[in-house]
């Protein structure tokens, strides 16, 4: 990419043409520089089409994501985060993650307009393209050690699903331990997934970089990248959102809750959490941390976080592990 690059990102964010020509007068520049700017884009992923006599323009109108707009969404309560709006980066989980090593402050928001090397848990891709999905990471530096942080995506499960019921979707359930599910004709599909990672002491102070992935505005060809059956906010609302005001909403809801968290563990958060729960006594495979894999019936979790399932051989609780539903035989 050049330094153009988002700047002329910025002015096709409207969907419609632009003449190379008046962009290169604009930026007082050559036509050959506009031409470079926008194959830089498309160097990222980004489709831009392009008129002889038209100009160029993108597959759809999009709002990018600019500081002032979150901070203004945010409200009266800016001053309490920190938030850096990148144009791309590889993983804003490990851009956070290095910055937090070097001193960033608590309650800081890091978010990409594109990220070219997302990451899921379990060593999978996040796959993600400019204006189809919201990917950012936050962080929050705990007064406790990382032994104490159990439940703590649980929670992060939480903030999203709020988040969602501000934007009127109420139809999100939540799959432990941390995806963001909805049910689309008898299948689960994720739309949004998180990805916790901790640094610090087992039992002095420690931090979570706790990113967050979620799907905006799919197209077919992102759907078709993804390993899973996926889902985005679009289909479930008629009003466009935009994601700077989308943004706003979770890093507020994210910051009620770890306090809530912060202040007296998941316990206070458990029977919200249920309330959302998924796979609630479905009949569940689940492969536990150590590569078992066993079938029972969920029973929700405890005050920590674990999951509790019902199998031939009594209840047993996982504090982690990857639970599909069992389909009827
Ligand atoms: C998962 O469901 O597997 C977790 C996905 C988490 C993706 C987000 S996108 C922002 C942040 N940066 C990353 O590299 N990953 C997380």
């Amino acid at each position: 990419m050049t330094p153009l690059t988002f700047p002329v990102l910025s002015i096709l964010s409207d969907g419609k043409f632009h003449s190379g020509e008046i962009m290169a007068k604009n930026f007082n520049v050559s036509r050959a520089a506009i031409w470079h700017a926008i194959s830089g884009a498309e160097k990222l992923g980004v489709e831009v089409f392009s008129v002889r006599g038209k100009g160029y323009r993108l597959t759809q109108s999009l709002d990018l994501i600019v500081e002032n707009k979150v901070k203004q969404a945010i409200g009266e309560m800016a001053n309490l985060f920190n938030v850096t709006v990148l144009d791309v980066v590889d993983s804003t989980n490990d851009y956070l993650k290095n910055a937090a090593v070097n001193g960033h402050p608590h309650a800081s928001c890091v978010v990409s307009n594109i990220q070219t090397h997302g990451k899921g848990r379990r060593g999978r891709q996040w796959q993600s393209a400019l204006g189809e999905n919201l990917t950012f990471s936050f962080l929050w530096r705990f007064t406790k050690g990382a032994a104490a942080l159990s439940g703590l995506s649980l929670a992060v499960g939480i903030a999203l699903i709020r988040s969602l019921k501000k934007l009127d979707i109420h139809q999100a359930l939540l799959k432990w331990p941390n995806d963001i599910l909805v049910e689309d004709g008898g299948v689960y599909k994720k739309l949004a997934g998180i990805l916790i990672e901790l640094q610090g002491d087992m039992d002095g102070q420690s931090a979570a970089i706790i990113g967050i992935g979620i799907n905006l505005n799919l197209s077919k060809k992102q759907v078709a990248k993804i390993d899973q059956p996926a889902v985005s906010i679009n289909q479930f609302t008629t009003e466009s959102i935009d994601p700077n005001n989308f943004l706003a909403i979770i890093i507020k809801n994210l910051a009620e809750v770890l306090a809530i968290f912060e202040d007296s563990g998941f316990t206070s958060l458990k029977d919200e959490w249920l309330s959302y729960d998924a796979f609630q006594d479905k009949v569940i495979n689940i492969t536990s941390g150590d590569g078992n894999l066993i079938q029972g019936r969920s029973q929700g979790v405890d005050n920590f976080g674990s999951l509790q399932v019902v199998t031939d051989a009594g209840v047993k609780t996982y504090a982690s592990g990857e639970i599909s539903i069992r389909k009827a035989e």
